[in-house]
């Protein structure tokens, strides 16, 4: 059984993560510093596996104490979380968040060359490709210039890993490119844990249904698409869960790999579509109201993600109402 070392995998995307690579034969070794999560996921986790995974409390950008970690796990490949991700704090922030995210990314490099880690599958991001021209995304649509610093420390991390397989050409890489995670885990025992205000659209519905927000305001209506709302491409963080998992059993059949994977449903929803089937699948009441627009918002994106089905064999296998009726039995069970 392979060993993978999961760094940020107390995290949202991380937790479902460990969840899918041991239901398929890895054994997941977590290193999370906790700085975005939160310890009742590992609670959720422990109910959901039926056991305690392995769990390092380090930081993954201080070299010293992640070492530790290599020495004592000597994992056969690292799937890297670890990084902040809120786009309007990157802007306030920027320094911060460029020290975490690529400092992080450097040590976990600098640690698998010395402990001779061939594997690595990266958590990135369709912010990469900025404002696009075309629709669909595909992976060999220009990437245009990030949007925020935590857009641009994405680019950069995926440029670090690119330069780091040429140098080191036994080195075998993914780069996922995530459209927009939602859902939780069907079991409704582990979900997204916003610290505070949530940013990201899902969470804030799910927080004004359970009572917790007074209200969601839908950032502008005024934008050229059906109903006036912005388009993303929502994917079932399930679903996303298992594209680490191919992307992992996929690597261990080259003999050197650098490859880009975009994750999403192939097809957008509007901001809209989206409040409205919260309440029709979950049967409850959403209030919201329009207000402008906000700054940095692309209008509509979603993936052309037919390379990850034709390399990996991975498709998303979830909709939105089931994305959906996860995240409300989520919501459900931290009110609890
Ligand atoms: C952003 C990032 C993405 C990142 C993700 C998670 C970009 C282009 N995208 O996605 O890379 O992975 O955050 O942090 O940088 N909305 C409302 N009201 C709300 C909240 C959101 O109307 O209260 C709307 C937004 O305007 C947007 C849609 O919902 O149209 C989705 O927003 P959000 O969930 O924040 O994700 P993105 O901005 O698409």
């Amino acid at each position: 059984m392979k060993k993978v070392l999961v760094t940020g995998g107390a995290g949202y995307i991380g937790s479902h993560t460990v969840v899918e690579l041991f239901n398929h034969g890895f054994i997941p070794v977590i290193v999370d510093n906790f700085s975005n999560s939160d310890e009742r996921v590992l609670q959720g986790l422990e109910d959901i596996l039926g056991f305690k995974p392995i769990l390092y409390r380090s930081d993954c950008a201080d070299y010293q104490s992640l070492k530790d970690v290599f020495q004592a796990e000597t994992p056969d490949a690292v799937i890297h979380f670890a990084a902040f991700k809120a786009v309007g704090e990157s802007t306030q922030q920027p320094t911060r968040y460029y020290r975490n995210n690529i400092d992080s990314l450097l040590t976990v490099l600098e640690l698998m060359e010395e402990f001779q880690v061939r594997d690595i599958v990266f958590s990135s991001s369709c912010t990469v490709y900025g404002q696009p021209d075309e629709l669909p995304v595909s992976e060999t649509s220009k990437q245009k210039d990030a949007t925020s610093p935590y857009g641009y420390t994405k680019q950069v991390c995926e440029r670090i890993l690119m330069d780091a397989c040429v140098a080191r050409p036994e080195l075998r890489c993914v780069l996922l490119r995530y459209f927009n995670p939602i859902g939780a885990h069907p079991s409704g025992l582990i979900g997204e844990l916003p610290f505070g205000i949530p940013n990201n659209l899902v969470p804030y519905i799910a927080q004004t249904a359970a009572g917790i927000r007074e209200k969601l305001v839908i950032h502008g209506n005024d934008y050229q698409t059906a109903d006036g709302t912005c388009i993303r491409d929502y994917i079932h963080v399930c679903d996303l869960a298992m594209a680490h998992v191919r992307a992992l059993e996929w690597i261990d059949l080259q003999t050197c790999a650098c490859e880009a994977f975009n994750l999403g449903q192939g097809q957008g929803n509007s901001v809209k579509e989206v409040i409205d089937t919260f309440i029709s699948v979950n049967n409850v009441p959403v209030r919201f109201e329009i207000g402008p627009r906000r700054t940095g918002d692309v209008e509509q994106v979603w993936a052309d993600a037919t390379k990850a089905q034709r390399v990996l064999n991975w498709k998303t296998e979830k909709s939105l109402a089931a994305a959906l009726q996860d995240t409300w039995r989520w919501q459900q069970h931290l009110s609890k």
